[in-house]
């Protein structure tokens, strides 16, 4: 087995990523893995924007208000203010590398800022309805002309490597990973005083999701198998607005198309959410996605309809040309009728705990970008806070490894072999792929937007006994990137079962039948197993 050192090593590279990079590689050399194309992830295809105050009607204290508001009591509000503060700054360092973001054609010294649920300000920055993929694009470009970054695509992080599952005295660190190269088969260790993960979501855990296949929830479950904390689970985002068709994958019709007016209407023109909540389709996201689960499920539609077609296809091809054109390949003409649409998973608001630096509990592993809980979201994350997030934490995690990487030395560290055992080239690949979808939908039968008591238990009993068949595979086969991302995947439906479990209350995005109302203390839920480390299942 190769061992490959690298005084920094980044895994993911989505914006929290490819920030970071960037940032680290003014101090040294900086691995950066992913596990396919480099631009794949979540960040590719965000589409509303970055929530940011930049205009002066508008404050960083009412931004700050919004996000606290949105999070149902459960945002540290110290975390708030250190992202939403750190914002404009952050859009500055992204236009000098060349992000262009969009001005108004009547005002062209000013911002074209979206307007999305929750917010009581226009201020979501946006490149149309493309901004992750200028945002990847741009970055990208950066990062492979950076001699001081190696990038390393379809390389697969299996686990990160500790010092106390080595067997190393003293406080258990974390010196690096193990990979799978797929396109070579080999398993290789990269030796590093500091591993960044910043592995994104989860949103594949459930059957209908806004995310790409790379999403199964990776980072979490390493952290989580290396006994980190993790917290808040239970708490998924269902965006409420994703394209109705079976060939569409969910695809995601921007929350900004609700900026601009769009209405929710049931099959008879009603536009029902206002029944739930006075600020209608702006809503914050659990409360419309809950009225429009309420509705499909009250009136046995498969879907409710998004209506923009107040506004004509010349405004619309200009403000939204990738969701016109895509709902137009689709058949629907969002200038002429309103298109349906459906919630899809699309967001996991807990993960790893790490503070607004990136910094978990272990020394030598970092948090940033989606795969971390830094306190930002609360019970219910804000629209447009994430890619705000990823990049203001990224930033500021380059700064604290940049100060700190020194005192996690590593060179007299040998990182033991890939240990393949007796295991054979699986034969079962059937298995993995029946295991797979059985996950996803029992997530989303079981753990979706309306949970019950008896619901989840029938989820955790499927759940355990998929993750037992799991464990037989791993030892018995030689692993495959299906299989480590079905690891993953079953990992993560656990915890977030387990935590959905232990929440008794409705809070947020979390809302159980059996328990409706919301407690009086906010309490996150942490669950803090023992480590098992890399060949654990
Ligand atoms: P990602 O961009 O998801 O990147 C993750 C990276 O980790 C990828 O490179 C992946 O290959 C890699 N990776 C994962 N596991 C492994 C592994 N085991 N080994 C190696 N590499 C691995 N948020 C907003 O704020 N505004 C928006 O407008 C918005 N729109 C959205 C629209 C859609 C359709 C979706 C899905 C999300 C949207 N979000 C939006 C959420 C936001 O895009 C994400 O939360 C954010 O981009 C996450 O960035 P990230 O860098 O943490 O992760
Ligand atoms: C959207 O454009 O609706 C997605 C915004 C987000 O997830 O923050």
């Amino acid at each position: 087995m190769q061992t490959r050192d690298s005084d920094f090593l980044v895994i993911g590279s989505g914006l929290a990523g490819l920030t970071a990079a960037l940032r680290l590689s003014a101090h040294g050399k900086v691995l950066l893995a992913c596990k396919r194309k480099a631009d794949e992830g979540n960040t590719r295809y965000a589409q509303g924007g970055i929530s940011c105050v930049m205009n002066s009607d508008d404050s960083l204290d009412e931004h700050v208000s919004d996000t606290l508001r949105a999070g149902g009591c459960l945002s540290e509000e110290s975390a708030v203010r250190t992202i939403v503060g750190g914002g404009p700054a952050q859009i500055a360092e992204l236009e000098k590398l060349g992000i262009q973001f969009a001005h108004r054609a009547d005002k062209p010294e000013e911002y074209d800022l979206g307007r999305e649920g929750g917010h009581s300000h226009r201020r979501v920055l946006h490149a149309g309805d493309v901004t992750g993929k200028a945002l990847i694009e741009g970055l990208l470009a950066h990062a492979q002309a950076d001699p001081n970054i190696t990038l390393a695509e379809n390389w697969l992080a299996i686990d990160v490597v500790t010092t106390g599952w080595i067997g190393l005295p003293g406080k258990n660190r974390c010196v690096g990973g193990y990979f799978l190269d797929k396109t070579s088969g080999e398993i290789l260790a990269v030796r590093s005083p500091a591993t960044v993960l910043a592995t994104g979501g989860l949103g594949k855990v459930y059957l209908y999701t806004s995310n790409p296949d790379v999403a199964t929830g990776d980072g979490v479950a390493m952290a989580w198998r290396a006994g980190l904390p993790v917290r808040d689970m239970e708490l998924i985002q269902f965006h409420p607005t994703c394209l109705y068709h079976p060939d569409a994958k969910s695809f995601l019709i921007s929350e900004a198309v609700r900026g601009e007016g769009g209405r929710l209407i049931d099959r008879r023109g009603h536009e029902f959410v206002y029944d739930f909540d006075e600020r209608g389709a702006l809503a914050p996201r659990d409360i419309t996605a809950r009225a429009i689960d309420s509705v499909m499920k009250k009136q046995g539609d498969p879907f409710v309809y998004l209506d923009i077609s107040h506004r004509d296809a010349d405004y619309l091809q200009t403000r939204f040309p990738t969701l016109y054109s895509t709902c137009l390949n689709f058949g629907f003409d969002m200038a002429l009728a309103p298109v349906p649409v459906v919630p899809a998973a699309h967001y996991s608001c807990g993960g790893v705990i790490a503070d607004v630096d990136g910094r978990t509990e272990m020394p030598g592993l970092y948090a940033i970008g989606e795969v971390a809980s830094t306190g930002l979201h609360g019970a219910n994350r804000l629209a447009s806070n994430s890619l705000l997030e990823a990049c203001v934490c990224a930033h500021r995690c380059a700064e604290a490894i940049a100060q700190a990487w020194k005192n996690n030395p590593v060179a007299d560290i040998a990182i033991p072999r890939w240990e393949y055992g007796d295991a054979v080239s699986s034969e079962e690949a059937v298995l993995v792929e029946h295991n797979w979808n059985e996950v996803r939908s029992v997530m989303w039968d079981y753990v979706g937007i309306m949970r019950s008591d008896r619901r989840l238990q029938r989820a955790r009993r499927r759940i355990h006994t998929i993750r037992e068949e799991i464990r037989h595979y791993y030892k018995e086969y030689l692993v495959t990137s299906d299989l480590i991302e079905l690891r993953n995947l079953a990992a993560v439906a656990e915890l977030i079962v387990r935590s959905a479990q232990h929440r008794k209350e409705s809070r947020g995005l979390h809302y159980n039948e059996d328990w409706p109302e919301m407690s009086a203390t906010a309490k996150h839920t942490i669950i803090h197993d023992k480590p098992g480390g890399p060949l654990q299942s």
